[in-house]
């Protein structure tokens, strides 16, 4: 099946930057959010971002028009009846997700793919509240989506295996690398970075080294773009200690259990750049401040 119209629910931090790919790629896209408002502000973001390729010279100012005609913005999930293809990137809540698709499968055809970017939920549980869990599978970016090369496209038990080299090719149409994942608790990428981030805490709570020290140690020694606490910072604490959970409950393996800290934190309010605080304050944004262990 052609894909020529993709349909992505929601228009946050990640569905923003999907919506804003499918429409580079040349795929007509229609986005959708709960409210006028929301979606004003995710569209703003990517009329931001595409202002910015033009500013360096990377696409024209014809083109970021030409791609801004392919995007359309939406609050009723009907507009997305005639899409090939949805990608859902709402709330990380398996009944919010679960409730969307069982509204999504009354009313797109039946041959339409559905994507889940959930980082941490399983697929299979998403997918079972659909009539289609063979036409199902997970496309899971990373943030900030324009910049970041990857997707992993997941693949559960009831995946038709047409149907999953379909959304591989997608993956790679939307500029990304597709790797192949399994339906397995954190994925790929998580399953990996998660218990590293979750270890710098560790390692800051066993006093091994300071929140600068052991960021500069990752970032200077290992040529990470990020340490672990600006990455944590940046991912949010409360999607790291969220998706920790998660994976401690399907793996019930220490590495994957939430530091006492990184609990506290999020108790606290300290959520990371978007709240202002977490290893690091933001009130002066060009000049983080550590926090002091
Ligand atoms: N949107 C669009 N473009 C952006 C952007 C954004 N939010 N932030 C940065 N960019 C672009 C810049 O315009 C710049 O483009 P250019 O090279 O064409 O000029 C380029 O990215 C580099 O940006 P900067 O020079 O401002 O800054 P850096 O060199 O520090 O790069 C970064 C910023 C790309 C965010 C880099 O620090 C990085 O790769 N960090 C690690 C990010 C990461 O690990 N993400 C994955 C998180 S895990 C996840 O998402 C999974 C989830 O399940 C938890």
């Amino acid at each position: 099946m052609a894909i020529q119209k993709v349909g992505v629910v929601g228009c946050g931090l990640m569905g923003a930057g999907i919506a804003q790919i499918s429409a580079q790629a040349g795929f007509a896209t229609v986005v959708r959010e709960v409210t006028a408002e929301l979606l004003e502000k995710g569209l703003r973001g990517i009329d931001k971002n595409l202002g910015r390729l033009v500013e360096k010279g990377t696409i024209t100012e014809a083109a970021k028009n030409e791609i801004r005609g392919r995007l359309h913005g939406t609050t009723s999930l009907e507009d997305l009846k005639d899409c090939e293809v949805v990608v859902e990137a709402i709330i990380e809540k398996l009944p919010a997700k679960r409730a969307l698709f069982a509204e999504l499968d009354a009313i797109c055809p039946a041959n339409t793919m559905f994507a889940s970017n959930t980082s941490s939920l399983t697929i299979t549980e998403i997918a079972a509240s659909t009539n289609r869990p063979q036409r199902f599978v997970g496309l899971h970016f990373f943030n900030p989506v324009p910049v970041m090369k990857l997707v992993e496209v997941v693949r559960t038990i009831a995946t038709d295996e047409a149907v999953y080299e379909e959304m591989v090719a997608f993956g790679a149409k939307l500029g990304k690398t597709p790797v192949r994942a399994n339906d397995s608790g954190g994925f790929i990428v998580n399953r990996l970075l998660v218990p590293y981030l979750l270890d710098a805490i560790r390692a800051l709570e066993e006093g091994a080294g300071s929140v600068v020290d052991i960021d500069n140690s990752m970032k200077l020694g290992c040529g990470y773009p990020m340490g672990p606490f600006t990455l944590l910072d940046f991912v949010g604490l409360d999607t790291t200690y969220y998706i920790s959970q998660i994976m401690f409950d399907e793996f019930k393996e220490k590495r994957f259990a939430s530091p006492p800290l990184l609990k506290r934190m999020v108790l606290a309010g300290w959520h990371g750049k978007k709240t202002g605080r977490g290893f690091y304050d933001y009130s002066d944004p060009a000049n983080p401040k550590p926090m002091e262990r």
